[in-house]
């Protein structure tokens, strides 16, 4: 088992942040992780569990250990007529996870084509896109607590998904290292095309003769139009959530501007988009020396090359500020910032 010191993870981070961990493992097998139980790196430090990096922001050395799950493999491990159940390894790439579904003709993972990171990151803040969300999805999965490596089993109704959140990102914040993902797939053509997007490209096809394969290209089109390829820009996403605001204030806001967009949450509350805050705040594709917002969309921040972590976190900062004082709303970060 080799635990590296002082180890680079400028390529383990979708915003390409130059810094060090004080110690890194990739684990390869799931049988690594009981050994690693009795090192000391991993007994005396704080650790972090890393799938690609792709939803954190580094501001600094990491002063403990990192450990980055590789396990692969995919396969459907229970059939009926009309569903499977799909296991997956925490190390495999999420988008692996949706082209095998795809493949296999099985429906409910398509509208999340295209989503950088792994399928062990995935539940932790429940990722979603296009009117789907992983939970819609999720079967179960199972891991390890951090303390004492006890195996821990999670059903749906223990998970506590809501919008970006689980209780793998608030209470078992990094106490449980996810290591099998299992989800619940359709075999019947089932498809979600209510998203503006989908709406408009299949507006005129009847709905049953739309192919599964087909809406995945349409997804991956739509990403790669609005959102900033991370090989070239680093970037992590959406860096703040929708906010959720009362009903009393969204009409305050409508008055004002009667083109705001919103989408009902529950019977007091709903969620204004992030992007168009910031737009209104004339900071759409603005940029601050390294960092800058995407010219597309503007809830995405990006590294322009040589950003330092602190820059893009102070940045994130100045947004924060520019929001809450033109609209007195709160913008919450949904990367994770270390
Ligand atoms: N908008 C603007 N200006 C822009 C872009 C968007 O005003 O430049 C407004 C529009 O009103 C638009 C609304 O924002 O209708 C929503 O925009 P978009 O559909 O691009 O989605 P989003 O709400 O900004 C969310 C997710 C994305 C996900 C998309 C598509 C969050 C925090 N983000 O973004 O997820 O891909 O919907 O479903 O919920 C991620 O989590 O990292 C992520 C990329």
């Amino acid at each position: 088992m080799l635990i590296h010191t002082d180890y680079s993870i400028k390529n383990l981070n979708s915003f390409h942040i130059d810094v060090k961990a004080k110690y890194f493992i990739e684990i390869n097998e799931e049988n690594e992780l009981t050994q690693l139980l009795h090192t000391d790196e991993y007994a005396l430090n704080k650790r972090l569990v890393l799938g690609e990096g792709s939803n954190i922001l580094f501001t600094e050395k990491f002063d403990g250990l990192i450990i980055k799950l590789n396990t692969k493999g995919i396969s459907v491990i229970e059939e009926s007529e009309t569903e499977a159940v799909v296991e997956s390894a925490a190390g495999e790439k999420w988008d692996n996870f949706v082209k095998f579904c795809v493949e296999n003709k099985l429906y409910g993972a398509e509208n999340l084509s295209g989503i950088p990171g792994t399928v062990g990151a995935a539940p932790v803040q429940n990722i979603g896109a296009y009117g789907t969300e992983l939970k819609d999805i999720f079967h179960s999965l199972e891991g390890y607590f951090t303390d004492g490596m006890r195996k821990g089993y999670f059903e749906p109704e223990d998970c506590e998904f809501d919008y970006r959140a689980s209780v793998f990102k608030d209470r078992f914040k990094n106490a449980f290292i996810i290591t099998k993902v299992r989800f619940r797939l359709s075999k019947l053509h089932s498809l979600h095309l209510n998203y503006r997007d989908l709406k408009e490209i299949y507006k005129d096809q009847p709905a049953e003769s739309i192919l599964l394969a087909d809406v995945r290209e349409s997804i991956l089109g739509i990403r790669s139009n609005k959102l900033p390829d991370p090989y070239e820009f680093g970037n992590a996403g959406s860096f703040f959530k929708n906010p959720e605001i009362s009903n009393r204030k969204f009409k305050e806001l409508h008055e004002k501007y009667p083109d705001i967009v919103h989408f009902k949450v529950d019977s007091t509350t709903v969620k204004v988009p992030a992007a168009w805050l910031i737009e209104k705040c004339g900071l759409k594709g603005y940029r601050l020396g390294q960092t800058a917002t995407h010219s597309k969309q503007p809830l995405v921040i990006i590294n322009l090359g040589s950003a330092k972590g602190k820059e893009i976190a102070e940045f994130a900062d100045f947004i924060q500020a520019k929001v809450k004082k033109k609209f007195q709303i709160d913008l919450i970060p949904e990367v994770n910032i270390i």
